[in-house]
């Protein structure tokens, strides 16, 4: 070939980033700890979404992993706004807890009330980190993040485990929900990137994602995220969580942005994962702080 012909090289596939490791690193860690402090994580769950099901179960798996305890208290479909308030205060003041969640979503009847009873859990105990003391917390620096929402901090593990920098990074995130969006938002933003926040009335999405050296959506959509919308050599993260014929799927369109992207996280096995390790990080962390309180 003679100097002047142009030779073709072939598009460099982006890194997975695969959670597998990095949960399983976190979760180890957290091993001797939980021998120490024998911590419980409880789930109240409300009727039987399937996809609600299997979850639990995942995050039960990592409870016996690590050797954590825990209890799964499974409610009927049609149990009352009353009586969910009513084990929401059991848990609160049963000092063998030391944190627990409510899956989401509720049932339709209870899923207006979502808020408020987000608001009856415990900060102490609310290692979803979903109530505004948690929230307000992490709003205010990394120094004070302690229960942080898990989805976002597993984010955060994430993109630490792989040597991705966040400072001086333009982050995008596609979603705003005040579980996964918004807090990650903030997240990203205490570690120095510059954060634009899109949502279901942006207009022109592409001409956001394009810029981003970080690309993070979480709204539930499948391909939503498409090669046209990434800028090359970009951080795809996909927070997508959706079951398409039976499958897992993201809102990323994977197998078309791996080829442009620097690194992507896989749907499932990326993200979802490391929300189980954050959450599991964040009971261990409450129950440090109920023995610290006692002293
Ligand atoms: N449903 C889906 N993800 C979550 C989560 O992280 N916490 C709760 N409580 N419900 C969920």
């Amino acid at each position: 070939m003679s100097e002047n012909e142009c030779r073709y090289t072939p598009p460099m596939s982006a890194h997975v980033l695969s959670g597998k490791p990095v949960a399983d690193q976190l979760l180890e860690a957290l091993k001797p700890q939980v021998e120490v402090l024998n911590p419980k994580l409880v789930i109240v769950q409300v009727g039987a979404d399937p996809a609600s099901t299997s979850y639990i179960t995942q995050k039960f798996k990592s409870c016996d992993r690590v050797g954590m305890r825990h209890e799964h208290r499974h409610l009927e479909t049609d149990t009352s706004f009353d009586q969910l308030s009513s084990l929401i205060d059991d848990l609160n003041r049963d000092s063998d807890v030391s944190g627990f969640i409510v899956q989401l979503p509720l049932p339709s009847h209870l899923e207006p009330h979502t808020p408020q009873l987000i608001r009856a859990v415990d900060p102490r105990k609310d290692i979803d980190g979903f109530g505004a003391y948690n929230l307000g917390k992490m709003f205010l620096s990394v120094e004070f993040e302690h229960l942080p929402p898990a989805t976002p901090s597993g984010v955060i593990e994430l993109l630490n485990f792989y040597s991705i920098p966040i400072e001086g990074k333009h982050a995008v995130i596609v979603g705003r929900s005040n579980i996964v969006g918004k807090p990650l938002a903030v997240m990203l933003l205490n570690r120095g990137a510059t954060v634009t926040v899109c949502h279901s009335k942006t207009k022109n999405l592409s001409h956001f994602t394009r810029q981003a050296d970080i690309l993070c959506s979480a709204v539930g959509h499948p391909k939503l995220i498409t090669k046209e919308m990434v800028k090359p050599r970009a951080v795809v993260i996909d927070i997508g969580v959706n079951r398409m014929d039976g499958n897992l799927v993201g809102d990323v369109d994977f197998e078309s942005i791996k080829e442009i992207a620097s690194a992507i996280t896989p749907v499932p096995g990326g993200v979802g994962p490391m929300t189980v390790a954050s959450l599991i990080r964040n009971c261990v962390r409450a129950k440090e702080r109920q023995l610290e309180d006692q002293k």
